[in-house]
């Protein structure tokens, strides 16, 4: 099998190119291609035909996206190009080729309340799309390119992403705590982290199986960002009490965000997939690895 990875830079696809060369289920590793912005910019159509066309894969795993959610809310014309267009192009160029594609997708296509406004219950993949901001809209708008496909596809829902790249939420608390004394972080918002080592694994599962639909991927358990940073500092032995917890009205951003974006994941059980390790021991893992220097962005 021949697999396309967009966004190969980015956090999302480099840990899909390092899992991809490890090979599945103890087979030999796929042939994976890696692309990213230096390749070309699949906003354009021309671009996105001819890479596909040139590269000619069995199926594509398309993680290149704008991922800046509050600069969509003042760029949204340019961030609905990389997250709507280049997803429609990519689309396109697998229906004339006949190739799979995989698109990831957010927990920000919600509207942020749970279902029925039941924030303990979380989402469900089948559960309405109502973008709780401007780039839950443009992400929602790559989706609707992707599910009218002929050829199989799959729409992989994740959130609260962390892993080897140059900005994330771990990243940052780590940071923090080296430089400062105490941290608020709000603690009326929940989700669930997600590894990217460990969502690269579920991709690799369900491209291989070659499944098709809508999943919800991210790690074990929920909590809020304020759980999150607090282990964190235990992942960095310090004491979590350095870390306090204040209100989204506290912290405000240009993009809102969701009091609850839980993704619920029957779907993944349904294609064979094991549970996903707990997010605490996820957390424990990429700040081992950042401790010990052998990441690409420290
Ligand atoms: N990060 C999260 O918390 C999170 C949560 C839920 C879902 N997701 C989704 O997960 C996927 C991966 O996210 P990530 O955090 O790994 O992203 P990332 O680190 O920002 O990487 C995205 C990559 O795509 C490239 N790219 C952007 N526009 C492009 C274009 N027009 N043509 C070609 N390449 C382009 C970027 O290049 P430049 O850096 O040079 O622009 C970057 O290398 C995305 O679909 C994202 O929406 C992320």
């Amino acid at each position: 099998m021949k697999i396309l990875v967009t966004g190969r830079d980015g956090m999302l696809g480099s840990a899909l190119m390092n899992r991809l060369a490890t090979g599945v289920d103890g087979g030999a590793a796929p042939v994976a291609v890696g692309l990213d912005l230096p390749d070309g910019d699949l906003t354009d159509a021309a671009v996105a035909a001819e890479l596909v066309k040139r590269h000619a894969p069995d199926w594509i795993i398309h993680c290149a996206a704008w991922t800046d959610v509050d600069g969509a809310e003042t760029s949204f014309e340019r961030a609905l190009a990389a997250n709507g267009a280049a997803t429609a192009h990519l689309a396109a160029a697998c229906r004339t080729a006949g190739c799979g594609l995989t698109y990831i997708s957010t927990d920000y296509v919600f509207d942020g309340r749970g279902r029925g406004g039941d924030a303990a219950a979380g989402y469900d993949e089948d559960d309405p799309k109502a973008p709780v901001n401007r780039y839950g809209q443009t992400k929602a708008a790559g989706e609707d390119h992707v599910r009218v496909l002929e050829t199989p596809w799959q729409i992989v829902r994740t959130s609260w992403l962390f892993g080897d790249g140059r900005v994330n939420f771990v990243k940052t608390i780590r940071r923090l705590l080296q430089e400062r004394e105490s941290l608020q972080v709000v603690d009326d918002q929940r989700g669930c982290p997600t590894y990217a080592d460990d969502l690269a694994d579920v991709l690799v599962r369900l491209v291989s199986g070659r499944h098709r639909g809508i999943f919800h991927a991210t790690n074990r358990g929920d909590c809020t960002w304020f759980d999150l940073a607090r282990e964190t500092a235990v992942a960095c032995e310090t004491s979590p009490e350095r870390i306090r917890p204040c209100t989204s009205e506290q912290y405000p951003r240009p993009a809102s965000r969701p009091a609850c974006s839980i993704l619920r994941s029957r779907r993944l059980e349904e294609a064979g997939c094991p549970p996903r390790p707990a997010w605490q021991d996820a957390v424990g893992r990429y700040v081992a690895l950042l401790e010990s220097g052998r990441v690409t962005h420290p």
